[in-house]
Order: C-alpha cells, then sequence, then structure tokens
C-alpha cells in the first residue's frame, strides 16, 4: 500500500507541504508518493533539507529527465543541469543569474517541448523580499463562463525566446545567431490540458509571448495581459516566503510564476534550479 503522506495545503484546493520526509533518506515509495503528489497538486514544498548537488540530480530525476539550460555560463561546475540563481560574486564575477525570474510566465515556453516542472532549493535567502509567487492556472480557468471558455477555446500564442531577451526588464542582452537559430519562435495553445490528470489550464504568460495568432495587435497583447491579470489575482496566488533548505517544486503545465526583487545592496540570494524535460503542450 502506498505510504499516506503528511499533507499541508499550501492555498484551499492548490499545491502542498509536505511534512515530516528528508529527501536524503525516505524510501523508494515515500518518494513515488512525492511525485504524485506533484502531479496531482500543482505545487509541492518540502522545507529543512540538506541537498547535495548528486542528491539534487537523484531527486530530480524521480520526475523525468532533468533538462539544461539555455544560458550556460551560471550552472554549477560539474553539473550542467543545476542553475544558479544568484547576486553572489566571486573574484568581481558573478557567479549566478540575478532577478532571472522577474515576471510572471512558465519556465522555457519558448521551447516546442517546454519544461514540465522547475524546482528551486534555497542555499542563502534575504530575511525580506525575494519571495516567489504562484498562480494556479487550472483554478483561474474553472473560474471563467462557460461562454468566455468557449471564446478562448482554440486560440494560439506565439512565443519568441529572442521576444523574452529583447524587452525583459532584467538581463536584456542580444542574442547570437548561434542562439537565435538555437531557439526558433513556437506556438502554443492558450488553453492547456494537463496530460497526468486532465485539468485545464488558462496556459497565458508573458515575456516570451509575441502575439496571439491570427489576432491583430495591441489587441492581442491587451488580451493577453487581461488575461494574466486575471490568472494573477490574489484567489489564485500562493506567496512562498523562504527559508533555507526549501524545495519548491511547481509544474508548468498549470501554474505562472514570478520571482520577487530584495534589497541586493543589504542581502545575498543564493538558489539552485532545476527543471525537467517536458511534452508538447496540448
Ligand atoms: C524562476 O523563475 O525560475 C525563479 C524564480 C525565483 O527566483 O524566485
Amino acid at each position: 500500500m502506498a505510504p499516506q503522506l503528511k499533507l499541508r495545503e499550501l492555498k484551499p484546493g492548490f499545491g502542498a507541504e509536505i511534512l515530516d520526509v528528508d529527501l536524503t533518506t525516505a524510501d523508494n515509495e515515500t518518494l513515488d508518493a512525492v511525485v504524485d503528489t506533484f502531479n496531482q497538486r500543482g505545487a509541492i514544498l518540502l522545507r529543512g533539507q540538506e541537498m547535495e548537488p548528486d542528491d539534487l540530480m537523484s531527486f530530480i530525476s524521480r520526475f523525468g529527465q532533468p533538462e539544461g539550460h539555455t544560458q550556460k555560463q551560471f550552472t554549477l561546475p560539474g553539473y550542467p543541469e543545476i542553475f544558479i540563481l544568484s547576486n553572489r560574486e566571486v573574484d568581481g564575477k558573478p557567479i549566478g543569474a540575478h532577478n532571472d525570474g522577474v515576471g510572471w510566465h512558465t519556465d522555457y515556453s519558448y521551447k516546442e517541448e517546454p519544461v514540465k516542472c522547475t524546482m528551486l532549493y534555497a542555499k542563502e535567502v534575504p530575511p525580506e523580499g525575494s519571495d516567489t509567487l504562484l498562480a494556479d492556472q487550472c483554478a483561474a480557468y474553472n473560474a471563467l463562463s462557460e461562454e468566455r471558455k468557449a471564446e478562448l477555446d482554440g486560440l494560439k500564442l506565439h512565443h519568441s525566446y529572442q521576444h523574452l531577451m529583447s524587452t525583459r526588464e532584467f538581463g536584456r542582452m542580444e542574442l547570437s545567431e548561434e542562439m537565435k537559430a538555437a531557439n526558433p519562435d513556437v506556438i502554443h495553445p492558450l488553453i492547456r490540458t494537463h496530460p497526468a490528470n486532465g485539468r485545464k489550464a488558462l496556459w497565458v504568460s508573458t515575456g516570451t509571448v509575441k502575439e496571439i495568432v491570427g489576432m491583430p495587435n495591441p489587441e492581442g497583447l491587451e488580451l493577453v495581459d487581461e488575461l494574466v491579470d486575471f490568472v494573477t489575482r490574489d484567489e489564485f496566488v500562493h506567496r512562498h516566503k523562504w527559508q533555507v533548505g526549501d524545495i519548491l517544486m511547481w509544474d508548468n503545465r498549470c501554474t505562472l510564476h514570478t520571482g520577487t526583487v530584495y534589497d541586493d545592496t543589504k542581502y545575498y540570494r543564493l538558489m539552485h534550479r532545476l527543471w525537467v524535460k517536458g511534452d508538447k503542450p496540448y
């Protein structure tokens, strides 16, 4: 019989904190139940974990194949699938990407097969600021009227890495021809079906979205903004306040997320980020 995990919802109907599990010593059945909880709940949190890079790799592999990162310069030496988010510098050089995830988005949406899940492991956190916010896109979809669902059903979004990197607030950059060729634009549905549980999500995003296919701008992007405002209303959002040792994982197939800024003249933040390969949205 599958072990019964002790759970506390992150928000009514969304996400779960999993209590009393040490990921480095838990047995296979418990770890399978952790993966199952992730697939059903949209996000999971485990606090007080002490994870070496090999532990992170072994745990993330239970969710699927770890995915590499578009920007290679901030991966942990020897671990190409562990990306460093930080404002720390060593010998005057940044060791990680700073404010990389600020702005509502879903990870890797500029790829044909966006990542299924994102995991952040907190190694150093400011005492204030730097929260991560998660929006439940299934709850937002379910809150739409049947008429609105029918209007939105079938719409497609044009996602572009080039657009993201030339318009984002932090870390804007000109892409090399090689990077452009490796990241061609893609088209994804606005309403996405979750492959593990069949639930529908209002899978809108910002940053990578250049237009709604077949709808001229500015109307198209105004609709995108309106939908992002809707999905990120307080009633659909969980605010995570970090502690060192937290593992927070969210399901990019049904959530939107954003990092938030902090006083980087006073505090340091250091996170390890890992991704898992996903499949083509439908
Ligand atoms: C991300 O968007 O990948 C990171 C979010 C955060 O740093 O809080």
